[in-house]
């Protein structure tokens, strides 16, 4: 009696482990499940709804049943509520075998690159995401900023985002979370690059970012390749440089339709698997910008009283939108990443330095302490003392409103019509490359 009721307990014990999902963790510039076998992102960037997309249950079961046929294991989600209940929706993804990423911040409270601050109302809305979601297995990371930095004067506001990692990887730890990788989601500009992705990266690793991911739309159809597509001259300013993971956050250029998601081959290919950790597919729904895999409906008049505010239907069963929706299933499911386990791998690259100040292209000097807890960017502070070193006293003034129009439109101001700042941020990147 004894022995079987071991046995069942043992029995029980290993159901259990399989049903959870390994978590995911970082060791050198890969990504892990907790079993030890290298994770590759095949993400789909997940808005439904501007606030929260966490918390319908059964639309997120309807929703993660179908990006399993595609053979998404991650998903993206900008904005949540983190008041909601998402233990449904969290479980709903589990199951189908797909991890979070989430960003922290929200329109109100997300670092500006205009008016560079950093303060506790804003670092208690960003643990407050994180306090929601670091109980969940499956998610696999948190963005402290998206795209919050575009131009080279910008640069001052690259502090501003490696103080929020400092202070929320500083919440993680006290309380004793997981330690849930935290990273930032970069604007893919030519000029600030590498300098911002080693900035993040660089100095006291409690500071440092996690991982790093890039929002690019330069691979655009089918006749184009790892060396013309800009691929290439991305794999080359990472290649045995950065320390920590790199993935791209966004991709999927829409201007050669229809979109085959070539560049995925490229992405899992040996030329650049070794440095980069997969790519997030922009995006489920098909709304105003046309990216999407999947409708809910066709479009409706907006100025039809019971029409969704911009005519896009956002709930109900997703429609697969061909042959874009097939032709991105065909390629992840060709893709075949080298990979490596954890226990083989002993990372070659373990550090890289801060970079060097660069009037105009990068204003933030190597050596500088990070803003501290309400600081404000002093660009009168700056420029008088002539240092360029971004840094402003605690009490410091905002920047002066002529620097707060520079930022170039970016589609995470505008959700729900997006289209014509994010066409607009891939032909200006196509123009610098
Ligand atoms: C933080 O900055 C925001 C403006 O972005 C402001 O509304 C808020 O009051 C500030 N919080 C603190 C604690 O200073
Ligand atoms: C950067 O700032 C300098 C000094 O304020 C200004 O002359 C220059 O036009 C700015 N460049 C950009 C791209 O905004
Ligand atoms: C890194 O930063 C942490 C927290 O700010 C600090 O406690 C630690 O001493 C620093 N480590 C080094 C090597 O400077
Ligand atoms: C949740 O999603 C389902 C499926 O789309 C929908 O029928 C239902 O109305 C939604 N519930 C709420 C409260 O929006």
């Amino acid at each position: 009696m004894f022995l079987i009721s071991l046995l069942l307990s043992a029995i029980a014990g290993l159901a259990l482990f399989a049903n959870a999902i390994p978590t995911i963790e970082i060791k050198g510039s890969k990504f892990f499940t907790s079993e030890g076998d290298q994770f590759f992102i095949k993400g789909i960037a997940y808005q439904l709804v501007p606030d929260d997309p966490l918390i319908n249950t059964t639309q997120c079961n309807l929703d993660a049943s179908l990006m399993k046929t595609l053979g998404a294991n991650a998903i993206r989600v900008y904005h949540v509520d983190p008041a909601g209940d998402h233990d449904g929706c969290m479980q709903a993804f589990e199951d189908a075998g797909i991890y979070l990423f989430v960003d922290l911040d929200t329109f109100d409270t997300q670092i500006e690159e205009g008016a560079p601050h950093w303060n506790e109302s804003q670092l208690n809305a960003f643990t407050r995401v994180m306090d929601e979601f670091s109980g969940y297995e499956n998610t696999a990371g948190f963005f402290v900023g998206n795209e919050v930095l575009t131009t080279g004067n910008g640069s001052v506001a690259a502090p501003y985002v490696k103080a929020a990692s400092r202070d929320v990887k500083a919440h993680r730890d006290s309380q004793s979370y997981r330690k849930v990788p935290v990273g930032y989601s970069a604007a893919d500009i030519s000029t600030l690059r590498p300098m911002l992705q080693n900035f993040l990266a660089c100095g006291n690793k409690s500071d440092a970012l996690d991982f790093f991911a890039l929002n690019a739309y330069e691979w655009c159809g089918s006749d184009t390749s790892f060396l013309q597509s800009g691929y290439s001259a991305l794999t080359t300013q990472i290649k045995d440089i950065l320390p920590i993971p790199i993935f791209f956050s966004e991709t999927g250029c829409i201007t050669v339709r229809p979109r085959t998601f070539a560049d995925q081959s490229a992405i899992f290919s040996d030329d650049m698997s070794p440095y980069w950790s997969g790519a997030i597919a922009y995006e489920w729904i098909e709304e105003a910008n046309n990216y999407g895999l999947v409708s809910y409906g066709e479009k409706v008049d907006p100025s039809d009283p019971e029409a969704p505010p911009d005519g896009y239907t956002r709930s109900g069963t997703p429609t697969p939108i061909s042959p874009d929706f097939e032709n991105l299933k065909s390629q992840w499911k060709t893709v075949d990443p080298s990979s490596v386990s954890m226990n083989a791998y002993s990372p070659s690259v373990t550090a890289v330095d801060c970079p060097a100040m660069t009037s105009g292209v990068w204003n933030v000097e190597q050596s500088a302490a990070l803003p501290s807890l309400g600081q404000t960017y002093d660009a009168a502070a700056t420029s008088a003392s002539g240092s360029g070193g971004g840094q402003g006293s605690a009490t410091g003034s905002a920047a002066p409103a002529g620097t707060s129009g520079a930022a170039m439109p970016s589609f995470k101001n505008d959700l729900w019509g997006m289209s014509a700042g994010l066409v607009g941020l891939g032909f200006t990147v196509l123009m610098w490359l």
